[in-house]
């Protein structure tokens, strides 16, 4: 049962559909204090856990460490950070007592979960004005699922959407898309979607087409869905200011960027230089924005993502000015350690810092409020405007969108992928534990960029991340630029490239019906082992396998130099490898197996009495056989 709890006046974040009558405050469950700060305390038992928060970094079993709710535009996703761009307040607290928590609040939100203190949950905010929900439940699946009733129904992308995608930040000429598209089919790796990054805009301006390098750049999308590739440009939050470029014009004559405290349009550096950040919670400008993707719309585009929306501000002129006054206090003096590092502070504290966020403001329908009190809504409502627009003009189902930041309540108009992370190994596994808990928070269609975005990646890497990318949605390879090329061709043989793609395609019409399941009754598409056997100790603790849909657990190989893995079996299995059109089948019983997978081999493990469908492998979705499946068992 979901009870809800108002506190004060709280910003409505469109977060929760359901309309639930708040009880009174005296009766939250949990220990509530509103004092400088609102804090909410519970004790954990010994065995407790923590599922949840989304996008974060960490275990999937969240005890031990605090963290941070505060969209953030960071790139390393090391174990000592608190946040990344997403802000995905829904707990599930599992022990003797299961309960669910989600804080609607659009600021900031420290969860200490047994990091000061083993024992204890401290979660902290600042404005005594937010939504509370506490979820009781029978299980942590059912939980769950109560929550995603209340948060309405996830988005779902065409069809298209679930084949390969090759994404890289430097791809610029027509040249480099046509390389991409042939390198594929000459070496027999399926593909459908190519991503344009940054470099296909003029001078990094939303909505342009760079006329140099796309002379027809409508004829150039139309030849490339001959060749079934969708072109999937990137949209940045940040609009840059220039007479003469309509956007900017358009935005500045209705009011509709950002203000600063006197009222002037709020000034930030993001790509282009000085930007003006439209203020996607006022709907009208809201709507403005999402209309403007009609530019690309009309030239064939049906595919976006969008960028730098926490927003990701490299600096502000006041921010600069702050720097260079530190600086200037130093040229030519000797700089002792303390004033070495105050000004080393000083210059790198100008992007994304929080006197940025406190200074500008937004025109919220009529309510001027300052961004810091709203920020983890920003790139939310950025994706959102484009959603709204896109399921008014061509219905649903019909674009693919998906965001950098987010929160929740935009699962149901788009999809996230987890950002700039690193082509190590430990990102492998980092990926496969956020896959459950943001299927937790409503968004299903997600993924991380496969085989890493920052650094370089190896061949024997970039196969054991696809062979986990099989399974997730998303299934995207992106780097970035100057970093060493990933593309499946790009190793040599592409055979074990083709052996693990192929397998994608031939698992696409029972991944494509078990997302559709999940979205349409609330379920998750992968699940922590401790959510399937509860009564398990061991299948509770399993932090690098997760179960698939109703009928299958994954376990990935993440190591470097492996060749092969332990698994755990919660109950007897089918061990399959697919590979290819090979498929190779053992029974294996309950309990621990080291079990041999080569690189160009995806291990999966299906439950007793279950089967799932296998298609033909094709070389794209558009050629993909959906009918007269065989059963894989
Ligand atoms: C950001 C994005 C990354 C993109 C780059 C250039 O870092 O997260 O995916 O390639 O910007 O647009």
């Amino acid at each position: 049962m979901v009870k809800k709890f108002r506190l004060g006046n709280p910003f409505n974040t469109d977060a929760v559909v359901e309309k639930i009558e708040p009880c009174g405050i005296d009766a939250f469950p949990l220990e509530l204090s509103v004092g400088e700060n609102v804090t909410i305390e519970f004790n954990l038992e010994k065995d407790d856990m923590v599922f949840g928060l989304g996008e974060a970094v960490r275990g999937i079993n969240k005890r031990g460490w605090i963290y941070e709710s505060w969209c953030t535009d960071e790139t390393n996703h090391t174990e000592d950070k608190r946040a990344l761009y997403g802000a995905h307040n829904f707990i599930v607290v599992s022990g003797k007592t299961k309960f669910g928590l989600f804080v609607d609040y659009p600021s900031k939100i420290e969860w200490d979960l047994g990091y000061s203190s083993p024992e204890k949950c401290v979660i902290k905010f600042e404005n005594p004005d937010a939504d509370l929900y506490y979820i009781d439940g029978e299980s942590e699946l059912d939980i769950v699922k109560q929550f995603r009733k209340i948060i309405g129904k996830s988005y779902i992308p065409p069809f298209w959407a679930f084949g390969y995608q090759q994404s890289c930040w430097g791809y610029s000429k027509q040249e480099d898309f046509v390389n991409v598209r042939e390198s594929h089919r000459e070496n027999n790796l399926p593909l459908d979607c190519i991503y344009m990054d940054i470099d296909y805009m003029e001078h990094f301006k939303d909505f342009t087409v760079n006329r140099e390098l796309f002379p027809d750049f409508k004829a150039f999308v139309s030849e490339m869905k001959a060749h079934n590739i969708h072109l999937i440009p990137i949209i940045d939050a940040g609009v840059k200011k220039e007479k003469g470029y309509s956007v900017y014009d358009e935005g500045h004559e209705n009011g509709y960027f950002c203000t600063d405290k006197d009222g002037n349009e709020f000034e930030c550096g993001v790509w282009p230089g000085i930007v003006g950040l439209p203020d996607f919670l006022n709907s009208d400008a809201r709507r403005w924005f999402g209309s403007k993707y009609k530019v690309l719309t009309d030239m064939g585009i049906d595919g976006f993502w969008n960028d730098m929306n926490e927003p990701a501000l490299f600096y502000s002129k006041q921010g600069l000015n702050k720097a260079f006054d530190k600086l200037d206090k130093i040229r030519g003096k000797e700089v002792d350690i303390w004033g070495f590092f105050e000004s080393k502070n000083a210059v790198l504290g100008i992007q994304n810092s929080m006197d940025d966020y406190k200074s500008f403001y937004h025109n919220a329908d009529g309510k001027r409020v300052c961004h810091k009190d709203v920020h983890n809504i920003y790139g939310s409502f950025m994706t959102r405007a484009a959603g709204e627009y896109f399921e008014e003009e061509f219905g649903k189902e019909n674009k693919l969108i998906f965001s950098r930041a987010s929160y929740i309540g935009a699962h149901r108009t788009s999809g996230i992928w987890f950002g700039d992370n690193f082509s190590w190994w430990e990102h492998i596994l980092l990926n496969l534990k956020m896959l459950p808990s943001v299927n937790m928070c409503g968004f299903l269609y997600s993924g991380a960029d496969l085989g890493g975005f920052n650094n370089n990646a190896s061949r024997d890497l970039m196969l054991r991340w696809l062979a986990l990318g099989v399974f997730t949605p998303l299934m995207r390879n992106h780097r970035a630029l100057g970093t060493r090329a990933q593309e499946a061709y790009q190793f040599g043989d592409c055979k074990d490239f083709a052996d693990v793609l192929a397998v994608r395609y031939r698992l696409i019409p029972y991944l494509y019906s078990t997302f559709r399941n999940a979205s349409e009754n609330d379920e998750m598409i992968f699940k922590p082992l401790a959510f399937e056997y509860p009564d398990d100790k061991i299948a509770r603790e399993v932090e690098d396998q997760l179960m698939l849909g109703s009928e299958c657990m994954i376990a990935p190989v993440y190591e470097q130099n492996k060749t092969a893995r332990n698994v755990y079996l919660p109950e007897d299995m089918t061990f399959v490898k697919l590979s290819g059109e090979n498929v190779y089948k053992e029974e294996l019983k309950k309990g621990w197996h080291y079990l041999n997978i080569e690189l160009n081999e995806v291990p999966l493990f299906v439950k007793k009495g279950k089967n799932i469908p296998l298609a033909k492998p094709a070389l794209n979705t558009a050629e993909l056989e959906r009918e007269n499946l065989e059963n894989l068992l």
